[in-house]
């Protein structure tokens, strides 16, 4: 069966620094992996060559069997894959519903201005992923970071993604807000989604994946389970310090 995400020997130098070193995996239809390395080590370049935002050195990316290095990014995304940013980026003047809107049409800001918007599915989407009704015309600046990562995720999935690349989900979140977008992983697991999943917070992360990659400088340094790839030696003294 052809893979949703196949990367072989992906190379990404910036200048003389080498942030993709060679990296090699696969995901599975429908399986979450969790993708883990210290701050550095390439996990957001990984994502920004599957998106076509930085065009790799050398290697390949494969989606769904095809290869995409030349194809653009909407393309790329019309193919099933679409990310989240590990810094929510909001259009600042837009309310929550707007920003819901730019997911919808990723391939031209004007397509968004001159189409009629499709109301109902933005709405639905926003209230998916938690918002309520009196949230819907807020904007970005009334938001907690909790909103933020919500929007980054109605905005991902608008574009009917089947592979969703989350950029620490997590980071910034309380407790409460956590568990929130955990559920939302969880419910979409349940639909089939295949995810990869940067966290650096991993009691966060294991319940939501079926395995793990670890990279250290741009290598992948263990690959397999969870609870394989967090016990492996080179990840604890690289990763988690013990
Ligand atoms: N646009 C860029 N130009 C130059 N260096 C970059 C750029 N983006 C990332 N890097 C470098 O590449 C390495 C990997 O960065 P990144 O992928 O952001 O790591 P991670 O997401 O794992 O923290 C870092 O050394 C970073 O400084
Ligand atoms: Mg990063």
């Amino acid at each position: 069966m052809t893979k949703p995400l196949s990367i072989k020997n992906l190379v990404k130098n910036f200048g003389g620094l080498t942030a993709t070193d060679d990296i090699s995996f696969d995901l599975n239809e429908g399986q979450s992996t969790g993708l883990i390395g210290p701050n550095g080590a390439g996990k957001t370049t990984i994502f920004s060559q599957i998106m076509g935002e930085y065009r790799q050195t050398s290697g390949t990316i494969e989606l769904y069997g095809t290869e995409i290095s030349k194809l653009s990014t909407p393309a790329r995304i019309r193919l099933g894959v679409s990310r989240t940013y590990q810094v929510p980026r909001p259009f600042a003047e837009f309310t929550v519903l707007e920003n819901v809107r730019v997911g919808l049409m990723p391939d031209s800001i004007w397509k968004m201005i001159t189409e009629s918007p499709n109301v109902d599915r933005e709405i639905e989407l926003a209230l998916s992923v938690g918002f309520s009704e009196s949230d819907l015309r807020r904007t970005p600046d009334e938001l907690s970071m909790g909103d933020l990562r919500k929007l980054e995720m109605a905005r991902t999935m608008a574009t009917n993604p089947r592979i969703m690349l989350l950029d620490e989900v997590f980071a910034g979140l309380t407790v409460g807000e956590i568990d929130q977008i955990a559920k939302l992983i969880q419910k979409m697991r349940s639909e089939n989604m295949t995810f990869l999943i940067v966290s650096h917070d991993l009691k966060a992360l294991e319940p939501l994946v079926d395995d793990a990659i670890a990279i250290n400088y741009g290598k992948v340094i263990a690959q397999g389970s969870f609870a394989s790839v967090i016990s492996d030696k080179a990840v604890r003294t690289s990763y988690l310090g013990t």
